[in-house]
């Protein structure tokens, strides 16, 4: 059966999901004081330990609950951005073509108000993390439960503070001889150039609220509906390359053609499983049919291996191990893949397929 039937797919995930729920919910039901006078779902799962709750209740709130203690430089901010971060946020956080800034767009000015001019101006290309951030606690949250993307939860919480400490300081906010700490993080807070950016005086924050829209739906002698549409511009028509190869193979929605050579493209039927496996795997985040993101392009790898014999194993392999150098210094990750799939993949690769 292919990977891509939704049916395989999702039964197990859903299965893991219910133990998960009851462990976590048998657990909160013993860390609140009691005893459980009888399981609530017998037969299923089993009563989390403390140890296991301290361990997924890691979030840190924006008014610094749940922070652990501990400092970190800027200075050795700098070798964790530069060791962890950089290639894919760019050396000076300004990111590379396929991540969105994190630094840029603030003025001291900004710091001053408290909110960023560069949202409303239009002046501003892009919105940058420091532009939009209202709340230090969710930087430092963030990046300790979500970064390096590909190696989440690896960072010490001196790190995290250090390289929180090193975003800052690239964004002017802190000097080059700072230490952040768990003592000094909320006279940081006061400093931050959209902290007073965020609105709670909608319906999305308080339950009971209505929504921020306030539009009444029009019931008779209503103007005639505009009809909204949108089009890729020319010049960006294959920039991510062919939109419609890369949809997945079921559903009514389908990606627009966006590349000539589609037409001759392989018919999606045979390559659909193995594209699904990629995106799963997470390939496409940095490589593109036809254009350089973190990795080369596929087509550029075809290129390379198209005459040599031994390339299916030599790929297979790099594909499930990783490695560096061949392209550049930026690091390829071993992906979680069977051996079965990375070979599916490198021939993937070599005959061409990902167009
Ligand atoms: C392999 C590429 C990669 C690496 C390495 C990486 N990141 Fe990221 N980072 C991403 C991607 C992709 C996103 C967007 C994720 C999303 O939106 O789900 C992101 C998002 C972020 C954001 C939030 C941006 C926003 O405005 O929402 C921050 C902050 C961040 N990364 C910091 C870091 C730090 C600090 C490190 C190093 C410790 C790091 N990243 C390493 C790929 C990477
Ligand atoms: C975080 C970014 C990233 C991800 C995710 C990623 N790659 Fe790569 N890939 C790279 C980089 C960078 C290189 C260049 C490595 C080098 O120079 O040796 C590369 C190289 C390759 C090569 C050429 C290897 C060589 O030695 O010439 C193949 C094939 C490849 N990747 C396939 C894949 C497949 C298949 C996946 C998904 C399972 C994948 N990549 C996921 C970044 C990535």
């Amino acid at each position: 059966m292919s990977s891509s039937d939704p049916a395989v797919t999702r039964r197990p995930r859903a299965g893991r999901l219910v133990m998960l729920a009851h462990v976590v919910a048998v657990g909160v039901l013993v860390a609140s004081g009691g005893t459980l006078a009888r399981d609530p779902f017998p037969g299923v799962g089993r009563t989390a330990t403390p140890a296991e709750i301290k361990a997924w209740d890691i979030d840190v709130r924006p008014d610094f609950k749940g922070l652990p203690r501990g400092r970190g430089t800027v200075a050795k901010g700098q070798d964790v951005w530069e060791a962890k971060c950089a290639s894919c946020h760019g050396i000076f956080g300004e990111s590379n073509q396929v991540f969105p800034p994190i630094v840029g767009g603030t003025t001291k000015e900004d710091m001053q108000r408290g909110r960023v001019a560069g949202l409303t101006s239009g002046t501003e290309s892009q919105r940058t993390t420091l532009m939009k951030l209202s709340s230090l606690a969710s930087l430092w949250d963030y990046v300790n439960r979500a970064m390096p993307w590909n190696n989440p939860r690896t960072l010490s919480v001196e790190e995290v503070y250090a390289v929180t400490a090193y975003m800052l300081h690239l964004g002017d906010i802190l000097p080059g001889d700072f230490t952040l700490s768990d003592e000094n993080i909320r006279d940081v807070q006061a400093k931050l150039p959209n902290r007073n950016g965020k609105s709670d005086k909608h319906g999305l924050w308080l339950p009971s609220g209505k929504p921020d829209v306030k539009n009444v739906a029009c019931m008779r002698n209503c103007d005639t509906p505009v009809a909204i549409s949108s089009r890729i511009p020319d010049h960006a028509r294959d920039a991510h390359g062919n939109l419609a190869d890369q949809m997945r193979p079921w559903g009514a929605v389908r990606g627009q053609v966006t590349m000539a050579r589609a037409a001759t493209a392989v018919p999606p039927s045979e390559h659909a499983a193995v594209r699904t496996l990629a995106e799963k795997s997470a390939c496409l985040a940095c490589h593109a049919p036809n254009q350089r993101l973190v990795g080369p392009s596929f087509a550029e790898i075809t290129a390379k291996y198209k005459s040599d014999s031994g390339a299916e194993s030599y790929l297979a392999g790099k594909i499930k191990n990783g490695g560096q150098g061949v392209w550049g210094s930026a690091p390829m990750p071993a992906a979680a893949v069977s051996e079965a799939d990375a070979r599916q993949l490198a021939q993937w690769i070599l005959k061409g397929l990902p167009q």
